[in-house]
């Protein structure tokens, strides 16, 4: 059980760790056009730092460890930085949140490293789809992404999708995609204060489960291994499951266990919390353990109960933030 318990009773074991700001794709949900600035190298968090950091968080009660970005494969040697962290408890989860573009050539270095699963992002099963929603990708790559995360023995893998207009017309290729991969694929609905798009959008998660009954009975299932807010269903003779989260029609912030921490190493209480801590700051100063402590606790002293109705800017968009 984690030691970190915030003002309103949760535990807290669960770190999302965003390790850069760039990404090899450009989805139009999450990144701006143009006009987007990187992070310059110095002002991101080396992998010395992240595991001085972690090594502190660790000892504190932090049990589970994603590493989102930006796209997390585009930094160079991730997996070491994997390795790093499966050095510091054997029982850590550790998972990563990739559009799957780089899989191919490095889930096997990942499981290898100790990478336990993996969320892979693929919003549509439609090629021209994929490619407009992604402004640059090709479906294919992702589909092989996601064949190779399987054969690396990665598990659960799970396919995250945006709920975006299109989707409720395209979703056959999803159906045949459980029916085909023991993968799970979760639709998600769209947040527009971290958004990248200039107008509110969403379809809630209803309005999908309803689409889907022509396939076939959907039936409550038990959840894969994770710690997210998703809820389960299996069509039957499906090898994996359908997964919903609804972060705007039902939150699930009471069962909130998470922090983020951004690649220029600020702490997030919250996926819409301006109200950031510098961790950066702190590392960078010379400090004792205790003083990161210290300064997870101050995060964690801040984290509000709620995402307060999704009504206003995160204050970052969402390559900035990992999700
Ligand atoms: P599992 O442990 O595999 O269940 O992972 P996860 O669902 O926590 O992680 P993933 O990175 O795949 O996130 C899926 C979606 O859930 C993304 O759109 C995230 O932005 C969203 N999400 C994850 N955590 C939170 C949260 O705390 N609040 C909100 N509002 N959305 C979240
Ligand atoms: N709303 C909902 N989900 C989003 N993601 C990125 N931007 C948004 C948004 N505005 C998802 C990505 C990825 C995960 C980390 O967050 O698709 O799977
Ligand atoms: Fe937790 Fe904030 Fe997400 Fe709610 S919106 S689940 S409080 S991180």
């Amino acid at each position: 059980m984690s030691s970190l318990i915030d003002r309103f009773s949760r535990p807290i074991n669960y770190l999302r760790l965003a390790v850069t700001d760039r990404c090899n794709l450009r989805c139009i949900y999450c990144m701006p056009p143009e006009g987007v600035t990187h992070l310059a190298h110095e002002e991101i968090l080396s992998y010395e730092e992240i595991l001085r950091f972690l090594r502190v968080a660790v000892k504190a009660g932090v049990s589970k460890v994603r590493l989102t970005g930006g796209e997390p494969l585009v930094r160079k040697d991730v997996e070491h930085l994997v390795e790093g962290i499966a050095s510091l408890l054997p029982s850590l989860d550790i998972s990563l949140t990739t559009n799957g573009i780089l899989l191919p050539t490095k889930a096997e270095k990942l499981a290898r490293a100790g990478l336990k699963r993996v969320n892979v992002s693929i919003d549509s099963m439609q090629p021209e789809t994929y490619r407009r929603i992604t402004r640059t990708g090709e479906l294919r790559d992702a589909l092989a992404g996601l064949e190779a995360a399987l054969e690396a023995g990665l598990s659960p893998v799970k396919v995250n999708v945006v709920v975006l207009a299109h989707l409720p017309e395209e979703l056959e290729g999803f159906v045949d995609l459980v029916r085909r991969l023991p993968v799970h694929v979760r639709f998600i609905e769209y947040m527009s204060p971290c958004g990248a798009m200039d107008r509110p959008y969403y379809v809630p998660a209803g309005e999908i489960m309803s689409k889907l009954v022509p396939y076939g009975n959907l039936q409550k299932a038990a959840p894969p291994p994770g710690a997210g807010p998703a809820r389960y269903f299996r069509l039957p003779g499906a090898k994996g499951l359908f997964g919903f989260i609804s972060p705007v029609s039902s939150h699930f912030c009471p069962e909130c266990n998470r922090l983020r921490l951004t690649a220029d190493g600020r702490m997030r209480p919250c996926l819409f919390s301006r109200d950031e801590t510098d961790i950066k700051a702190v590392l960078r100063k010379g400090c004792a353990d205790e003083d990161i402590l210290r300064a997870i606790v101050r995060c964690l002293e801040k984290k509000p109960r709620d995402h307060g109705g999704l009504s206003s800017f995160a204050g970052r968009a969402m390559y900035q933030i990992g999700g």
